[in-house]
């Protein structure tokens, strides 16, 4: 499609040629139903779907790959590892940057659970002390939840003090890593992480509907999805073996053959590399929307540490307006409104406001960012004569 597409944060896009090709092979060449029957093409189907389990666990040092159970998306993964590890009359600490794909879970659990809930002030920027994180805790303090990068804001916490924290503290910490998995650093072992929430169709290029949840295997989640896994048919409770326990019905596996050609993908270029080249495309993009009248960055200062997400507001334009325009006039996709996160809103100031979010992944080029910048530079212009 003949598109400028900043929209990565939400879908990356353009996948690596071979996702798709994974993905055809799959439904052309084996349609069976993985872990269901013994027949040929049952059984590569589910070595298929093992292969991209072994990538996922290289890439965020898993030592035993069944303990990553795949799921629809991130949401799906939150929604089993807050709703399956948090019980009645439990505390939770999180942040003021959650999306909420974490906020609705944990506010469902307070309204009918009588689980409190601590939500951890940022500065304007979603800059994390992690002091504030400590203090928080409380004896029965029985999860810590971090969004590992805001969609809104790109800014990043700092994962490996928080680990520690929740390791002395005695609390398990489930990272969400909606914007941080394939381009920031994750080691679960070497970073304490108990649970990894992680999409499969953004930085790691995967088609929608994959995604999955890390379990430590010292963590017991108890699954909110009940089912036929393929395995002990014979019993009336659901299977404690892993990944089974978590992967009730049939899975996607067409979906996560794809994931698996993303996964090769990032494993060669490296989330470094990768983390680098939209690094530095952000700076170049925050620089040229610094030069033009009445636009306000929000989250980390140029210089900073950010994932690819550069959202904005523009003084006196709208933000969903900005956006139709950019679309309908200059064929460029970018996320406008309030990016299902009130409470990162909040927190940078903007939710009256909304803001426009511009997302890089690992095929935009510097050529695309000034593309993108004569634009706004067009459309601000416009809006000052008026
Ligand atoms: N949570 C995704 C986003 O930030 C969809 O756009």
């Amino acid at each position: 499609m003949d598109v400028y597409y900043f929209d990565n944060a939400a879908s990356s896009w353009p996948k690596p040629p071979d996702v798709a090709e994974a993905v055809g092979r799959a439904v052309a060449d084996n349609g069976a139903n993985p872990g269901r029957g013994g027949h040929r093409m049952a059984v590569d189907a589910g070595r298929s779907m093992f292969r991209t389990r072994a990538k996922l666990a290289k890439l965020f040092g898993v030592r035993n790959p069944n303990d990553i159970a795949f799921a629809l998306n991130t949401t799906a993964a939150l929604n089993t590892a807050i709703l399956g590890y948090v019980r009645e009359g439990d505390h939770v600490v999180c942040t003021a940057v959650e999306h909420n794909s974490v906020r609705r879970p944990l506010e469902w659990l307070k309204a009918t659970k009588s689980v409190r809930v601590t939500y951890v002030e940022t500065d304007e920027d979603g800059t994390l002390d992690p002091m504030r994180v400590k203090e928080s805790v409380e004896a029965g303090t029985r999860l810590i939840v971090v969004n590992h990068s805001s969609n809104l804001l790109g800014s990043i916490v700092p994962l490996q003090e928080i680990g520690e924290i929740a390791k002395t503290r005695g609390a398990a910490l489930l990272v969400d890593a909606a914007q941080s998995a394939g381009v920031l650093p994750i080691d679960v072992s070497a970073m304490g992480i108990d649970m990894l929430a992680f999409p499969g169709h953004k930085a790691l290029y995967g088609p929608q509907g994959t995604g999955g949840l890390y379990i430590s295997p010292h963590v017991e989640v108890e699954p909110i999805v009940f089912g036929g896994t393929g395995s002990q048919s014979e019993a009336v409770l659901q299977p404690t073996v892993r990944p089974d326990r978590y992967e009730s019905g049939t899975q996607n596996a067409p979906g996560i053959a794809g994931l698996g050609a993303g996964l090769d993908f990032v494993l060669h270029e490296t989330p470094a590399n990768i983390h680098t080249k939209e690094w530095a495309l952000t700076q170049r993009m925050m620089e040229g929307l610094l030069q033009l009248d009445g636009v306000r960055i929000l989250g980390p200062a140029p210089g900073r540490a950010r994932t690819g997400i550069v959202s904005f507001t523009a003084k006196g334009i709208d933000s969903a307006e900005l956006a139709f325009v950019l679309d309908q006039h200059f064929r460029i996709a970018v996320r406008a409104g309030f990016h299902c996160t009130p409470l990162a809103h909040r927190t940078a100031g903007t939710e009256q406001s909304g803001a426009v979010r511009a997302s890089v992944g690992a095929f935009t080029t510097d050529e695309q960012v000034d593309y993108f910048l004569e634009s706004m530079q067009q459309v601000v212009r416009s809006y000052r004569k008026e």
